[in-house]
């Protein structure tokens, strides 16, 4: 799946809401990951089954039927399907939305068995005679009857029980007619509706990562199950049927009374369940002529109109030519289609040969859009086509793998992008989104390591956890170590190895390691201390990461587990004691030097002593997943270099030492104030990375205490900081009035604009204030480049009442523009007026005002508000039950609901408040959120010790330098 939740990353980094007394941050992104589902347990109620089992999904089984197990059995396999599956847009008599279909599976008997299970959820099925299924013996097979049928809820399986056994090599075909309901709810086989010119219209699409396929049709619903599908889709003739292989044929027919089209599709490549895609809209799509094979992008009609689907055209037959090369296989389909969707819950996903995004990660509008628009557009796009070879033509078995899948495409995601917009210098944004972003969660005592036992992941919620910043964001940090150290062209070696073995199969991570070290050993001039499995073993069998220490007065080189609270307690024994084999590139005055392989807890390098004013910087590029401390000495020449000559360092290193120095003064290993040094230098740094990795490790600081004295000292020196950006920005724009070249630049304008106003850098409001109410004045016409207008109408709202916000609310409603309505539902979390947010936080709950998909990441976006926080805590405590039951299947991301809500929890009773929320909840439960809980409660009690420690110290810190600028 793609990773990327509903805001654009750049827009997220830091998105710094003014509300309140001014300066609030909003980014939220850092954890909004969206990812995980609520846990999607059968409901023993529903059972439409005979004899099925109903026992609450929480008591443990002592029965230990086939059935009982959340596993398929390996007795069967499966060959081919043929599916009719046929969606009704309209409500039935009793106000329904519902799809028929019917299904043939062709498999083969592996082992003697007299039971065939086969996962189904959710459907009615036909019944003849008491029987859900028909049996068929192919060949000389004969198929012995059927005894018994029953559907087990809770395991999500159809049983039939056959009077005599299958035989070991035969083949067989099962049969059924069901019907299902084509809710609203995301999963499976769903519908989406939305508003053409005044006319409701509905789409019938799907989603079927990771279980949801048996809610489609019945289907051994497991990644190692491949088979080939035979589809067939019933659709009204007005619409288009889409599904993962080229369309064959086209007839119209009549069914049931009604005219309609049936339309069947090319036998599919060999492929798992959970990659296939079934969809019937009205949209208009936009095809490629040049590509060798065909290359569509799908949307609204209005949206391809307005040429919202052309960036994407663009860039997709460029995309996967790179993949082509890179990977050294070509691609394994005859089409690409890929398709916006108006209600989706991830932020894409890689369907083989029909990718379905968010309208906001497949659409770019060239004049409405903003710079972090197009970039999260190819950002996904370049993901999810990286999961065509490595994930779709090549399986991994089972889930507890994911890691692998998800963090490779985030990991390539990035070669495919600077393919296409090589001016951007997108590789090195990695370090942003994803190595700081997983160093803030992988530094938890609760962390996990990135692999798992296939044995501990079993049910549905189970593997829903699994999509989490750990398997995405550390797996791309890992391989990408992994890439830096073998090189590329080993690395790519080993990889186009492993895929052209596996081709349409399945594999472990294993296999991977074992195709690497091949290429390893088939490069002469290579030396690796150690196998790539030994080495790797370390990074993915143990979480966290270490912090090398460098003493460069005695050359003295020590690893050690890195927490970000040096109080906690592991309770995970590693086998390898938290210890890491850790390839460290590092400079020395500027002279990058020869890689330093640091295999024990403690080492000396005579290299690594130096002496007077030479200096040490290690893990240049941030290219190996740790953090690097010095000896006192050095830190001084670090920062003393900054102050002086900062371009002597790379943007990344910059952007490097100032996230280890905030990160080891949180672990208490450097004073506060060493990490506070290094934002001194900020007044001369006008590149973006490094002023992204200051404001967001400040934002901490923000969000502790800007409900404190210290927030006014804050305030003051963060504006010294930032005046001269701004100055930079004003003029380099001559006054606003137009936008820099750079990528970079153009975010880090945004940056400018957004602290600057925040804490009332002169004519800054102003500015933006004239901007909105020009626009207000003229809402046909609006003055605000869209690359600002997420800062400007956030600002503007929270300068604003009511008649902003209503009038914001107005524009959302109004717009086609998923990305301008994106914005805009942000923005309308920074008003500081209570009841604005109080009835903002109601509309989240009502999917006609706010999508379904969206409701979790706006109530977010209010809790980050300062104002808005203790609002969304009490209503979210408050309608947690109803919460729970209404979106807590699949459409309501409850992990970031949690992380979002308590970000700023840092007082005991907070910390109370929390414990007795996870107490009154017991019984209910919190599905996927629950690590998220666990994983509050320890940031909570953190914070509470970093608060009590250090505000007096960055009170004084920051106080001293505020006067001192005060009489510059
Ligand atoms: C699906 O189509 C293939 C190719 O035409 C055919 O061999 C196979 O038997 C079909 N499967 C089913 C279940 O009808
Ligand atoms: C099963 O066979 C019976 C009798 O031939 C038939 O009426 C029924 O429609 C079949 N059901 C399915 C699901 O194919
Ligand atoms: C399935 O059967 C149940 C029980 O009869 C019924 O409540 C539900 O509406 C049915 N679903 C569909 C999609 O027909
Ligand atoms: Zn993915």
């Amino acid at each position: 799946m793609g990773k990327y939740y509903n805001v654009s990353k750049n827009v997220a980094v830091g998105l710094l809401v003014i509300a309140v007394s001014a300066l609030v941050t909003i980014i939220a992104l850092s954890i909004a990951y969206d990812k995980q589902r609520a846990k999607n347990q059968g409901n023993p109620g529903d059972d439409a089954g005979t004899g099925s089992i109903s026992v609450p999904p929480t008591t443990p089984f002592t029965s230990k039927e086939p059935w009982d197990h959340f596993r398929l059995p390996d007795s069967l396999i499966p060959d081919s399907y043929s599916v009719t599956l046929w969606p009704r847009l309209k409500p039935n008599a009793e106000g329904m939305y519902i799809f028929t279909g019917q299904s043939a599976v062709l498999f083969r008997c592996q082992k003697e068995t007299d039971l065939i299970i086969i996962h189904a959820n959710k459907l009615n099925f036909t019944t003849y005679l008491d029987k859900h299924a028909n049996l068929t013996g192919l060949g000389k097979a004969t198929a012995p009857t059927i005894q018994r049928t029953w559907l087990v809820v809770r395991t999500e399986y159809l049983v039939i029980r056959l009077s005599g056994k299958l035989a070991v090599g035969e083949s067989y075909m099962l049969q059924t007619e069901f019907t299902g309901e084509l809710a609203d709810d995301l999963e499976g086989f769903y519908r989406s509706e939305y508003m053409d010119d005044g006319v409701k219209k509905v789409v019938a699409t799907s989603q079927m990562q990771a279980t949801f396929a048996r809610k489609a049709f019945p289907c051994f619903d497991e990644p190692a199950m491949k088979a080939v599908f035979n589809v067939t889709i019933i659709h009204d003739p007005g619409t288009k049927a889409l599904s993962n292989s080229k369309q064959m044929d086209s007839s119209d027919a009549i069914l049931d009374n009604i005219p309609v089209k049936v339309t069947t599709f090319e036998p599919t490549e060999k492929m798992s369940t959970y990659l296939l895609a079934f969809i019937v809209c009205d949209f208009d799509s936009i095809v490629s002529e040049e590509s060798k094979f065909l290359i569509r992008i799908w949307a609204q009609r209005k949206a391809i109109g307005s040429k919202q689907g052309e960036y994407a055209l663009n860039v997709t037959g460029p995309i996967l030519q790179f993949y082509e090369k890179y990977y050294n296989t070509t691609y394994p389909l005859s089409k690409s289609d890929q398709i916006a969707l108006p209600d989706f819950h991830a932020g894409a996903m890689e369907n083989w040969g029909l990718v379905t995004y968010r309208e906001t990660a497949l659409l770019y509008d060239p004049v409405l859009s903003s710079t972090g628009n197009k970039e999260r557009v190819v950002s996904v796009i370049s993901h999810e086509l990286a999961h065509m070879w490595f994930g779709n033509l090549v399986t991994l078995r089972w889930w507890n793998d994911l890691w692998l899948n998800e963090g490779f495409a985030s990991y390539v995601e990035y070669l495919g992008i600077d393919y296409v917009e090589p001016t951007w210098n997108i590789r090195d944004h990695i370090i942003l989104y994803d190595m700081q972003k997983v160093f803030a969660i992988d530094a938890l005592a609760s962390s996990h390591p990135l692999s798992r036992k296939e044995e501990e992941v079993n049910e549905p919620s189970e593997i829903s956890e699994m999509f989490n910043t750990i398997s995405y964001s550390k797996g791309a940090a890992v391989l990408r170590m992994l890439s830096e150290f073998l090189t590329e062209p080993v690395f790519a070696k080993g990889l186009s190895s492993y895929l052209n073995t596996f081709a349409f199969g399945n594999t472990e991570y294993k296999d991977l390691w074992d195709h690497l070290q091949q290429a390893v050993e088939n490069t002469p001039d290579l030396s690796i201390p150690h196998t790539v499995h030994d080495i790797m073993s370390r990074w993915i069998l143990q979480m966290g990461f270490p912090v090398v220490t460098i003493n460069t007065t005695t050359g003295g080189v020590s690893q050690k587990h890195f927490l970000l609270d040096s109080d906690s307690k592991v309770d995970r024994p590693s086998q390898f004691n938290y210890t890491w084999f850790v390839p460290i590139k590092w400079m020395k005055n500027g002279m990058d030097q020869q890689q330093y392989w640091l295999l024990m807890e403690k080492d000396t390098s005579a290299e690594m002593r130096v002496s007077g004013d030479e200096w040490v910087l290690a893990n240049t590029n941030v290219s190996g997943y740790f953090r690097v401390n010095y000896d006192e000495g050095n830190w001084d020449r670090l920062l003393s270099l900054l102050n002086t000559s900062h371009r002597i360092l790379s943007v990344l290193n910059r952007a490097q030492i100032i996230d280890d120095a905030f990160n080891l003064a949180r672990a208490k290993i450097i004073p506060t104030t060493m990490a506070l040094r290094t934002t001194e230098y900020l007044l001369k740094e006008r590149d973006y990375i490094p002023w992204v990795s200051a404001l967001r490790n400040l934002d901490y600081y923000i969000l502790m205490f800007d409900r404190t004295e210290v927030y006014g000292v804050l305030q003051a020196y963060l504006k010294k900081q930032i005046e001269p950006l701004f100055e930079y920005f004003r003029t380099l724009t001559s006054n606003w009035t137009q936008i820099p070249v750079g990528h970079t630049d153009q975010y880090n304008q945004i940056n400018a604009l957004r602290i600057a106003c925040g804490v009332g850098v002169e004519g800054c409001r102003q500015l933006i204030n004239n901007w909105f109410r020009q626009w207000m004045e003229n809402p046909g016409h609006n003055p605000i480049h869209p690359n600002l207008k997420g800062t400007v109408y956030c600002s503007a709202l929270a300068f604003g009442g009511a008649k902003e916000w209503d009038f914001a609310w107005r524009m959302f409603k109004n717009t086609t523009l998923a990305s301008e309505a994106s914005r805009l539902r942000s923005a309308m979390a920074c008003t500081k007026i209570p009841w604005l947010l109080n009835r903002y936080l109601e509309y989240t709950l009502d999917p006609t005002k706010i999508r379904k998909q969206d409701a979790t990441s706006t109530i977010q976006n209010i809790a980050y508000n300062v104002v808005g926080m203790p609002l969304a805590w009490n209503f979210v405590r408050a309608k947690w039950s109803h919460i729970f039951q209404e979106y807590g299947k699949g459409s309501f991301s409850f992990p970031n609901l949690i992380s979002g809500i308590t970000v700023r929890f840092s007082t005991e009773f907070e910390l109370l408040e929390l414990k007795k929320f996870k107490e009154d909840n017991r019984q209910l439960g919190f599905g996927s959120a629950t690590m998220a809980l666990v994983q509050a409660i320890e940031k909570t009690t953190a914070n509470i010790k970093w608060v009590a420690e250090n505000k007096d110290k960055v009170l004084e810190w920051l106080s001293e330098k505020t006067v001192a600028g005060n009489f510059r």
